[in-house]
Parts: structure tokens; sequence; C-alpha cells
């Protein structure tokens, strides 16, 4: 076998920080090469990709995720030891639980549900100067998800509540006061959330069959046992809270219809499906999972190189993305680009790749695309509005980005109701 490029770097930890999303893929071209070794939170890594490189990463035979997402991530974004940590049988179990609310009829009902929340938004902003777009998409989708979950939310409660799901992702790549400001988001949402567990376990709450609540709250794992406290908050939290996170990619949506005002028209004349392949390109083009990490399972070979087992390896999500190999022009806006995809659940992987059952893949793909489908149309066919000066700066090395205003509107018009 070929010995694996080492980067000089002694730890490429804070260099990722510092430099943000392109760091990884200006490493690869300089090696010229899809695999260089490095050390990553002081331990050995190897960094890897392109497409073949999300097939093996995606190999629940090769790699397992036990141990490898750094508790710092957990304690903000995901929680401790959810269905992101898991492997094997209990994690089998577990996605089958998530996947079992991403029925076509369970997705429709919350597309209803945010649709109306768009509606009367608008009939709001209509009323308002300004109108900071991320926090209020923000507001309106975490109404929508804990309608939808059959979580209780006093109208009173919502900004702190959205707020707090936004701090938690907003956490990730982050040292020092935003990533304190994630913990506490965290802790405070653990701690509605759990009451809201306990309340439906000791009949104080009646949720729905067939809702995340009370999916979360009676699930059994393979042991046939309720999950404990903790875990059920954990993972209807795991469910509210990416829900919520679609704001960014709403966010991000609206500033590509400003940056490029030409798909603006496209979509408002709704040629059969074109807000689908804009919300691909999106989910392609802005910047949001940089990097995935794993342990190698078992030894094995990949083009020439071998990895051993218990290595860290992080797959370059943003970089797969942008590679120009999978891209034509990476770093241009072309929805058109997606007419002819092939499909494949390895080149476009902004939400993991591979498959939703066996492995780590996103639960909630689907979602996320109806949701930013939703947004755009209401963007496009139910109002109008200006875009004022500001600072729309989305630096790179900010991760997660956001343009610096939030994207601020102003002089919002309803136009149609329902689009
Ligand atoms: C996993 C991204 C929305 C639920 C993931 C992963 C990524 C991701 C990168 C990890 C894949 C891996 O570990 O290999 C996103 C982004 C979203 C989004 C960028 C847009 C805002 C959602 C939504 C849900 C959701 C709406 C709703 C239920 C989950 C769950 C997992 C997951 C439960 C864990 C899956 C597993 O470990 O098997 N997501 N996601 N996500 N996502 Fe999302």
């Amino acid at each position: 076998t070929t010995p694996i490029p080492r980067d000089k770097d002694l730890d490429s930890t804070l260099k990722l920080l510092l430099n943000g999303y392109p760091l990884l893929q200006e490493k690869f071209r300089h090696y010229d090469s899809d695999i260089f070794r490095t050390r990553f939170l002081g331990q050995k890594a190897v960094c890897i990709h392109g497409q073949e490189a999300a097939e093996i990463f995606y190999n629940p035979e090769l790699f397992e995720r036990k141990n490898a997402i750094p508790k710092r991530i957990q304690k903000t974004l995901m929680g401790e030891n959810g269905i992101q940590t898991m492997d094997g049988p209990e994690h089998r179990r577990r996605k089958e639980l998530f996947m079992s609310l991403m029925t076509q009829e369970n997705i429709n009902n919350l597309m209803s549900i945010m649709a109306d929340e768009w509606q009367t938004s608008i009939y709001k902003w209509e009323e308002m100067d300004e109108v900071v777009l991320y926090k209020e998409v923000q507001d309106l989708i975490c109404r929508a998800a804990c309608a939808w979950a059959d979580v209780p939310l006093k109208e009173s409660k919502v900004r702190r509540r959205a707020a707090d799901f936004g701090y938690m992702v907003d956490a990730f790549g982050a040292v020092g006061p935003r990533h304190w400001r994630g913990k506490r988001a965290r802790s405070r949402g653990e701690k509605w959330i759990g009451k809201v567990i306990k309340d439906i376990r000791k009949g104080k709450l009646e949720v729905r069959e067939g809702t995340a609540a009370h999916a979360m709250a009676w699930h059994r794992d393979i042991n046939g046992e309720l999950l404990d406290i903790h875990m059920a908050t954990v993972e209807l939290m795991n469910v509210l809270r990416p829900i919520v996170a679609i704001a960014r990619y709403v966010t991000f949506a609206a500033i590509a219809l400003h940056q490029y005002p030409v798909h603006r028209q496209i979509l408002k004349e709704d040629e059969d499906n074109y807000a689908e392949l804009f919300v691909q390109e999106v989910r392609r083009f802005y910047p949001f999972t940089p990097v995935l990490g794993a342990h190698v399972r078992t030894d094995f070979e990949w083009q020439n190189y071998h990895f051993k087992k218990g290595t860290m390896v992080l797959l370059d999500v943003y970089g797969t993305l942008h590679d120009e190999r999978l891209w034509e022009r990476p770093n241009a806006f072309s929805p058109e680009r997606f007419r002819d995809w092939d499909g494949s659940p390895f080149d476009f992987i902004p939400q993991g790749g591979g498959d939703y059952m066996t492995g780590h893949r996103c639960a909630g793909e689907w979602i996320t695309i109806e949701a930013m489908k939703v947004a755009v149309n209401y963007l496009t066919k139910a109002m109008e509005y200006r875009v004022p000066n500001q600072d729309l700066d989305m630096s790179l090395s900010r991760m997660p980005t956001i343009p610096v205003s939030r994207f601020i509107i102003s002089q919002v018009r309803a136009t149609a109701d329902k689009p």
C-alpha cells in the first residue's frame, strides 16, 4: 500500500476553526490527493473527500460512530448519546423510530401547517418596518414543528424556544461565547422537553399517536425498554431542532433570490419542478455541514491506502459539494445542473449520504426539501418586499455561517393567499 500523504500542521482543529469551510479542500488540492493524514482534536485522523470517499464512509461495515463525535458538539448541537452516536442493530431500531415519522401523510401535514404559518407571518410582516428574515422564519418554523410534533408551545415562548434551537446549531464550530450560548440553550431546551416527556408518561399531557412527542415518549429499544427521560428528551429534540434549522437554508434561498434574481422570475412563473432544482442547488452551494466523522471499524484498503481499525476519519462534505469533478463550475449558482443529476447517494451529500435505514444519512432530508419549497413558493409568489442596504457578508470561516445582517427585508406586501 501507499503511505497516506501527511499534513505538516501539528493539529488541524484550530486551523479548521479559524479557516472554516474551504480549509480541507485547499489541502486536498495542495496534496493533489483525495486523502491526507493530520491530527484532529489531539488524535490521528485521516481526511477524505469526493464521491468514492463518501461511498466507503457510508459503508456501515467499514465505519462506526461510537465515540466519533466530540463531546463538546454533543453538549451543544445534538445532545449526548443520541442516534448519531449509535451503531448496528441499536442504531437500526432507533433509525426506524425516526423514519416512521416521515410518511408522506405526516410530511404533508407538516407542510400544510407551515404554509398557514407563512401566510399569517406575511400579514404580520406587512405591519413591520423591518423584518429580520432569519429570526422570523425560525419562529414560524418552530411554531409549525411543535404543533406537528404535538409539543405545547405558548406564543409568548416562541422566540425563546426558536432562538435556543438556533443557538444549539450555531455552536457547532465555535469556541468561547458562541459555544457557551449553545450549551445554555441546550440546557434550557432539555429542561422544557424533559418536562413534556415526563408529563406524557404521567398522563398529564395527552398527545396524538403517530406524532413525534408520542413516538419518543413511548418508544421501546431492542431490549423492550422505554428510553430513559434524558434519552427521549434528546431524541425529541433531534426532531424539533433540525426542523427549526431549516430557517438557515431558507435564509440562503432568500439570498440566492436576491443575488441571482433571474431565478425569482422563473420560480414566479412556476415552471414544473423548478423549485425543486432551486432548493437542491441552495443545499449544494451554501455551506452548512463542513465535515462528518467516524472511526474505522475494521482494517481495510481503499485506493491502495491502508485504513487501520480505530482511526478517526473525516469526510469533507463541503469540499465534496464543491468538487469540480462532480459539479461543473462548482462555484457558480446553477439550479439547472440538477436537471440531469443521477440521484447518486454519494455525490450530493449536504445532509449525509448512503442509505437512510442502515446508515446515518439525515432522517429529515425529505422534510427539509419540502419545507424549502414551501418557503420559496411564499417568497416568490405570495409576497413582495425590498431588500434594504445591509451587511450580507457570510464568512466562510464562521461554522455554521449566516449573513451578518440575518437578511433584512422591508415594505412587505402580501400578493396572494395560498400560492
Ligand atoms: C443527521 C444535516 C434537517 C433529523 C444529519 C446529518 C447531517 C444532517 C449532516 C448527519 C449524517 C451523518 O452522520 O452521516 C441536516 C441539515 C438539515 C437537516 C443541514 C437542514 C436544516 C433535519 C430535519 C430532521 C433531521 C428536518 C428532522 C427530523 C436528523 C436525524 C439525524 C440527522 C434524526 C441522525 C440520523 C442518524 O444518525 O442515523 N442531518 N439535517 N435533520 N438528521 Fe438532519
